[in-house]
C-alpha cells in the first residue's frame, strides 16, 4: 500500500485549522494508506520550548491525535525524537539544501523577520521536514496550504539525491484539503488561525470549554451586510466561518449557503457554534479518557518501533548510496 506520513509540532494546544487543514485528512486516509503520524519535538525546539512544557505538549497532542479518531492499530503514532533517524538524515539533507532556497521559505521569513539573533535550527528546519517525508518514502503527505512550499522543496532535495546519487527516494505529493487548506483567524480574516496568535478569541483550540467556544463564534468578526454568501474577496470574514461550519457539518459550501439562504449571520453563528461544539465535545471527553489511563506510552512506543524498522532502511540505503563506509 502506498505511505502517508505527516506530523504537527507540539508547541501550544492545537486548533481548530490544525484539525481542519490537517488531522481530520490523517483520520481520513488511515484505512486505505500505510500511515505514519508524528509528533514533531525536534522541529518544536527551533524556538526556545520550556523543558517541562514541551514534555506534557508532546504528550498532549499524542493523545490528541487518538481522540480525533486515529487508530494506533491501522496507523503509526510516534514521537519524532524517538527515531533518531530523523536527526541522522536531517543534517544529510542540510548537506543537500542550498542557503538561496532556505532563505526564500516564507515561513523562514515570517518568524525570523524584526528578531536580533535568529536560531540557525529554524534556518534548516525545512531539510529536517524533508527527512521526515524521505525517510518513509512517503507517497502522500497530508498538510495545510502553510506548508506547501516545505513540500515543494522536499520534492526538490529528493530529485537531487536521486539525480547526484541514483535512485533511492520516493518523490512524494501533498495532500492538501480543498475546503479548509487555511483556516484563518476569527478576528481578522487576513492572518492564518495559529495557536501562537496571543489574542485567545483569534483562535479556537481543540480542548476549549463548550461555553469558550460558543462565546469566542458570537465574537467572531462578520462583513459588512449580512447575507450568508461564500465569498473570500467581498466576504472574506463569513466565508472563513462557512468553511469551519462545511468542515464541521461534512457538508458542502453550496450547502451551507442553501441552509442559510434568507437568515443573517446571528442565526448562522449560533448553529456554527454548536456544529464546532458538536465536533469538539466528544474528542474532549475521550482525549480525558486516554490521558487518565496513561495508555499513550505504550502506543508510542509501539509506533517508534514501526516507524524505526522503516526509517532504518531507507537510512542505510542513503547512507549507501552516499559513499559512507559501513561498519564490519
Ligand atoms: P504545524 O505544527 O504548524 O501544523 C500542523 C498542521 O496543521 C496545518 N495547519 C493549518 N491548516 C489549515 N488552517 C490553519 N490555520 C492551519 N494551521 C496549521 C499545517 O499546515 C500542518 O499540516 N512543519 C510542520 C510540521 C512537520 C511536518 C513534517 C508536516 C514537520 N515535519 C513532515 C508534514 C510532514 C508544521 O510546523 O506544522
Amino acid at each position: 500500500p502506498l505511505r502517508v506520513l505527516s506530523g504537527i509540532q507540539p508547541s501550544g494546544q492545537l486548533t481548530l485549522g490544525n484539525y481542519i487543514g490537517a488531522m481530520k485528512n490523517f483520520v481520513a486516509l488511515q484505512n486505505e494508506y500505510d500511515c505514519f503520524f508524528m509528533i514533531v519535538d525536534l522541529h518544536a525546539v527551533t524556538v526556545p520550548q520550556e523543558p517541562a512544557n514541551l514534555r506534557e505538549q508532546t504528550e498532549a497532542v499524542a493523545a490528541l491525535f487518538i481522540a480525533a479518531g486515529i487508530d494506533p492499530r491501522q496507523a503509526a503514532v510516534f514521537v519524532q525524537s524517538h527515531v533518531p533517524q530523523h536527526a541522522e538524515l536531517g543534517w544529510l539533507m542540510t548537506t543537500l539544501s542550498y542557503m538561496g532556497e532556505l532563505e526564500r521559505m516564507t515561513q523562514f521569513k515570517d518568524k525570523s523577520a524584526g528578531k536580533e539573533a535568529v536560531g540557525a535550527g529554524l534556518f534548516v528546519y525545512p531539510s529536517l521536514m524533508a527527512a521526515d517525508i524521505l525517510l518513509y518514502q512517503a507517497n502522500l503527505v497530508p498538510v495545510g496550504d502553510d506548508q506547501k512550499q516545505h513540500l515543494e522543496l522536499t520534492r526538490d532535495l529528493a530529485g537531487r539525491f536521486n539525480y547526484r546519487f541514483g535512485d533511492t527516494l520516493t518523490i512524494p505529493e501533498p495532500y492538501i484539503p480543498k475546503v479548509g487548506a487555511r483556516i484563518m483567524s476569527l478576528d481578522d480574516a487576513s492572518k492564518k488561525m495559529s495557536k501562537s496568535n496571543p489574542n485567545p478569541g483569534s483562535h479556537i483550540t481543540l480542548l476549549d470549554e463548550p461555553d469558550v467556544i460558543r462565546k469566542k463564534i458570537s465574537r467572531a468578526k462578520t462583513d459588512l451586510g449580512k447575507e450568508v454568501v461564500f465569498d473570500p474577496a467581498e466576504k472574506p470574514e463569513i466565508s472563513n466561518l462557512m468553511t469551519i461550519y462545511a468542515n464541521c457539518a461534512g457538508i458542502s459550501l453550496e450547502e451551507v449557503a442553501a441552509r442559510y439562504e434568507g437568515q443573517g449571520y446571528g442565526a448562522f453563528k449560533k448553529d456554527l457554534a454548536e456544529q464546532v461544539v458538536a465536533l469538539l465535545e466528544p474528542l474532549q471527553g475521550k482525549y480525558k479518557e486516554i490521558r487518565a489511563s496513561g495508555e499513550i506510552h505504550d502506543i508510542l512506543r509501539e509506533g517508534a518501533q514501526k516507524a524505526q524498522a522503516v526509517a532504518e532502511t531507507t537510512l542505510r540505503q542513503v547512507k549507501e548510496a552516499m559513499g559512507f563506509l559501513a561498519p564490519r
